[in-house]
């Protein structure tokens, strides 16, 4: 049986301040949380929204060392940035604080401090990198190196953002640190871990036994998570940019900023509610959600959770209602190359029209799967939807009202078999939004919101009121009642969803904001009510207004390219045109082979070459090859290439090569050899 709660505790992710917010943060998080809450408030239930910046972490710590400010100057730019932001598009937080309060310090801290006493965390040294220049322990973000997938000699000691390749700093190829530029050496540290392999049934149990109702995608990253093994977490850091870890003997020690930034949600609550918060966290009558994104889960799903009944005190999350990602016109929202649709800038070009956005951002909601937002679909939905449909059956009927009846609401004489039929029609609108919005449909429940106005248009299309206004003044009226009635249903459905707008729309029926549980009720506005003042709910979004955050876009792109070109010295190497059409003789002259590589070293004096000693099936060759920025000489010993063996020798640096390694180069320059997919006789030919 379904459990009955009596408050909800709603949390959203709380962004990293080393950046703006966009629209894809709105999309995923914030206007799906926004509208759940307001919905509940709507209901008249008791419900919290909690939110704050994400304030530790080392992008924060490399943006500022960027701009020789410090971390704490770079999180109090982004928090007010991001907490206006927040507030000009209607998103309710009842607290938006941040990781850098005092409250979440002492929180955070205790936190540790009682798993720490009760012996929860592993103790564990290992061997890190550690510049012994700048005389420190090198987080994974501060070390660049050449990645061993692509041979991107950018890439971070946790990722290569070329490939997308999770890494750890030990994979990277000539390592080096982002601080002083030299290469680190191994030193060790000591940490502490939170073991969450100890808790791996538990989380089994409840997460694949007793949250199946969770959505499909964030079941299915748990199952996988699970299924793979969970390892014990490091939960402390060597920096000094974050929660000094609160034992004995660990100086230089911060708190994982993932370990903090959960904890936030709790200190949150405690600085709004200092005396009632452990209702909110504690008591198991109240339901705790968590917004977040994708890339979220794991640490909402497994860690956190982890952390919370390791305490043992705490409430678990009832639901985790994650979103996948918003692409910009096709291409994934990057803060660092600038592709994105800042909130801020959104509100200085636009201004007025938060609940545009929140529309078109609701109506394409990634919450299955990834989703585009494209400019061209923001002006067809405003101007289709929000103001052919919506805006436009408001407008009619209100200004009917004005022109017959002086903008008071006419009784209703006696009602046709369709009149009923309507009403029938939108007392359903209630239950159905319901259903979707419990369990966190939004998009949809939109599109059943946008209905209402549909039956509303379509009411009026079909009994054409303004034809009758000289023949049948009481039909005229009793149509305008029903439409007005109608009207203020649409109050109250779309508040969640666009509530600026509804705001707007309460003034134009003189009303008060109307409750949730008077949706579907046909007696809204009572005969001889008089309205306000009527004006335009939304405006059609012209073609130029269009054209300009395209081409703001194709500005961008053309940055980033002059600038990648710049970075990689390769202006103009894109995808190169097929060359011209050669005979099959032509191909079939080359012998290219499958050789076993069986030593590779630098050439001295020479940056780009490696030598070769290839196993060719019939005797030992060497090829020299200009690969050696891409690879390490170690990993390709024993690997199999593929090689033109016929080719005449030639010297370089005063060594003969015999033959030709054969790599592939991408746009950018990178080299990947050429590899048969499965070992294979050497000396193989390559047909
Ligand atoms: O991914 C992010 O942007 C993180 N700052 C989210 C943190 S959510 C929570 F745990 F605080
Ligand atoms: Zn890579």
């Amino acid at each position: 049986m379904e459990r009955r709660f009596k408050r909800t505790l709603i949390t959203t992710a709380l962004p990293y301040a080393n950046g703006p917010v966009h629209i894809g943060h709105l999309a995923g998080v914030y206007i799906p949380a926004d509208i759940y809450a307001r919905y509940l408030r709507l209901k008249g239930e008791e419900a919290l929204m909690i939110g704050g910046s994400d304030e530790h972490g080392v992008p924060i710590t490399l943006r500022a060392k960027k701009e020789n400010v410090t971390p704490q100057d770079i999180v109090d730019r982004f928090h007010s940035l991001i907490k206006k932001s927040f507030e000009d598009f209607g998103i309710t937080f009842d607290i938006y604080s941040r990781t850098t309060s005092p409250t979440h310090y002492q929180t955070a801290s205790e936190f540790f401090r009682i798993l720490y006493d009760k012996g929860v965390f592993i103790e564990k040294t290992s061997e890190q990198y550690y510049d012994e220049k700048s005389r420190q322990f090198l987080a994974d973000r501060y070390i660049m190196g050449v990645c061993p997938h692509c041979g991107n000699d950018q890439a971070y000691g946790d990722q290569c953002e070329t490939c997308g390749t999770s890494l750890s700093p030990t994979d990277l190829i000539n390592p080096k640190s982002m601080i002083s530029g030299s290469v680190p050496i191994m030193k060790e540290t000591k940490h502490w871990y939170l073991p969450l392999d100890k808790y791996e049934p538990f989380l089994r149990k409840w997460i694949l036994e007793e949250h199946t109702e969770w959505k499909s995608n964030v079941y299915g990253q748990c199952k996988s998570w699970l299924d793979m093994g969970l390892q014990p977490r490091a939960v402390s850091r060597d920096l000094d940019w974050g929660i000094p870890v609160p034992v004995e003997h660990a100086e230089g020690k911060v708190l994982y900023v993932w370990f903090d930034a959960p904890i936030g949600y709790i200190s949150n609550t405690k600085e709004l509610l200092p005396d009632s918060w452990e209702t909110w966290w504690k008591d198991p009558e109240t339901r705790m959600l968590h917004f977040i994104g994708k890339d979220n889960i794991v640490f909402h799903c497994i860690v956190f959770p982890t952390m919370l009944v390791a305490d043992g005190t705490y409430n678990l999350p009832e639901n985790v209602p994650a979103n996948e990602f918003l692409n910009l016109e096709g291409d994934k929202i990057s803060t660092s190359r600038n592709w994105a649709v800042w909130l801020h800038e959104y509100l200085e070009e636009m201004p007025g029209k938060q609940d545009v956005l929140r529309y078109v951002l609701t109506a394409n909601a990634p919450e299955t799967k990834d989703n585009d937002f494209t400019w061209k679909d923001f002006q067809a939905r405003n101007n289709n939807e929000l103001v052919a449909i919506l805006g436009n059956f408001v407008n009619r009927a209100l200004v009917l009202t004005e022109k017959y009846f002086d903008g008071k609401v006419p009784a209703a004489a006696g009602l046709t078999d369709y009149d009923q039929q309507t009403l029938q029609d939108f007392i359903h609108v209630k239950r159905d939004l319901e259903r979707l919005l419990d369990t966190f449909h939004f998009r949809d429940a939109q599109k059943e919101a946008m209905n209402l106005a549909r039956i509303g248009n379509k009411y009026l299309a079909d009994t054409e009121p303004w034809k009758l206004a000289k023949t049948d003044m009481p039909r005229v009226a009793t149509i305008i009642h029903i439409a007005l009635q109608i009207t203020a249903n649409l109050a109250i459905a779309f508040e969640p969803f666009l509530p600026f707008s509804m705001e707007k729309l309460n003034g134009m029926l003189n009303v008060e904001p109307l409750g949730w549980d008077r949706l579907g009720a046909t007696d809204l506005l009572a005969a001889g009510h008089q309205l306000g003042e009527t004006e335009l709910l939304f405006e059609k979004i012209e073609d130029p207004i269009i054209a300009a955050q395209v081409q703001k876009l194709l500005d961008t792109k053309k940055a980033n390219e002059e600038a990648n070109e710049e970075a990689t010295g390769k202006a103009g190497n894109r995808t190169k045109p097929i060359r011209e059409t050669i005979a099959f003789d032509d191909f079939s002259r080359l012998d290219i082979r499958v050789g076993t590589v069986l030593a590779c070293e630098k050439v001295a004096g020479a940056d780009k070459l490696l030598r070769f000693l290839i196993d060719d099936g019939l005797e030992q060759r060497t090829i020299i090859s200009g690969i050696a920025p891409f690879y390490d000489p170690d990993t390709l010993t024993g690997k199999q290439v593929c090689f033109v063996a016929n080719l005449a020798p030639r010297k370089l640096k005063g060594v003969v090569s015999q033959g030709m390694i054969l790599s592939a180069e991408d746009a950018d320059g990178q080299l990947t050899v050429i590899t048969p997919e499965k070992f294979i006789r050497p000396g193989s030919e390559v047909k």
